[in-house]
């Protein structure tokens, strides 16, 4: 019979780190129920989907949630045109997703889950707890054994896990992930923009993670971040630039739409990613060391 743990070595083989939250993914999945994947950006959600897709025989539809995925979108229609000569046939009905997910029993992955409108998420958890939906004119549809809804949101959006009803979210098990450590995030990055610059590549990293615990951002920027401010910063250096400078455009230029200030901070977002570079880079170089030894004389 059919197993998703016992894949598991081979998605592992695929991403860095996440052994445990990949062993609790496929857990679920095994145990016939569904997701809720609660992470910041950048925490590898979309990345182990992807690497169960590429070891499963049974399909992955991925979506990014709107308020304009509405129930008809995720279920299908009938086509006006062929309706209009031929009536409402099975054939004429265009399944969406959703439709498309039950029948061939694929998982239907969902990002910003929280962003899809309430007539959708009905029609998710009708699917969801009864294996089966009943399309006006089409009939009923029944899932496959391997019908798996997984649903994804970022903790830090403004409509959070709690604009979910307690109906959905009591279908759902639930897998958070937090940020990775900084030992796999400078993997990640060395692994996404073949920089052979540690140094470089460490700081980027850093620079990511400090966003992440300052007091005037909202939410600091993702391991994305990082890979941006590397791939930014190679192509600076081949234009010249160099030492405080580099790191600095290249650090603004790839975090600025990446945090989140907070409404209280009165610095904007290029303010405080400049004073978190700077601070570091005189760490890292050991000129504040210079600076206070000076000082003192
Ligand atoms: N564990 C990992 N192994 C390899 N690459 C990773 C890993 N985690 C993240 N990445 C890389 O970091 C980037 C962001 O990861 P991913 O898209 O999986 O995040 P996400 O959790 O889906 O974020 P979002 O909430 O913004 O959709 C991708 O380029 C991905 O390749
Ligand atoms: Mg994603």
């Amino acid at each position: 019979m059919f197993s998703f743990s016992s894949l598991s070595p081979k998605i592992k083989k695929k991403i860095i780190g996440r052994d445990r939250e990949i062993d609790l993914i496929l857990s679920v999945l095994d145990s016939g129920k569904h997701i809720l994947l609660e992470g910041p950006p950048g925490t590898s959600k979309t990345t182990i989907l992807r690497a169960i897709k590429d070891e499963i025989n049974v399909p992955v539809f991925f979506l990014t949630g709107n308020s304009d995925l509405t129930a008809t979108k995720l279920i299908g229609h009938f086509d006006p045109p062929k309706v209009l000569y031929q009536g409402y046939t099975t054939d004429n009905f265009i399944p969406g997703p959703l439709v498309m997910a039950m029948r061939e029993g694929g998982i239907l992955y969902i990002e910003e889950f929280n962003r899809i409108p309430e007539d959708a998420i009905n029609a998710l958890i009708t699917a969801m707890s009864e294996g089966e939906i009943s399309v006006p004119r089409l009939g009923v549809v029944k899932a496959r054994n391997t019908f798996r809804v997984v649903a994804a949101i970022n903790p830090f959006d403004d409509v959070g896990v709690e604009r979910l009803s307690r109906a959905i979210l009591d279908r759902f098990c639930s897998v958070k992930l937090q940020y990775q450590s900084k030992e796999d995030e400078i993997r990640i990055v060395k692994s996404k923009t073949s920089c052979d610059d540690e140094w470089l590549i460490e700081f980027a990293v850093e620079v990511v993670r400090r966003t992440r615990m300052h007091p005037d951002l909202r939410m600091g920027a993702s391991v994305r971040g990082a890979i941006d401010m590397v791939l930014i910063a190679q192509n600076l250096k081949n234009l010249g630039y160099d030492g405080l400078e580099l790191v600095r455009e290249a650090a603004i230029t790839g975090l600025r739409n990446k945090v989140w200030v907070s409404e209280a901070s009165e610095k904007d977002a290029d303010e405080i990613i400049s004073e978190v570079v700077t601070e570091l880079y005189l760490e890292r170089t050991g000129i504040e060391e210079h600076l206070k030894k000076t000082s003192v004389k």
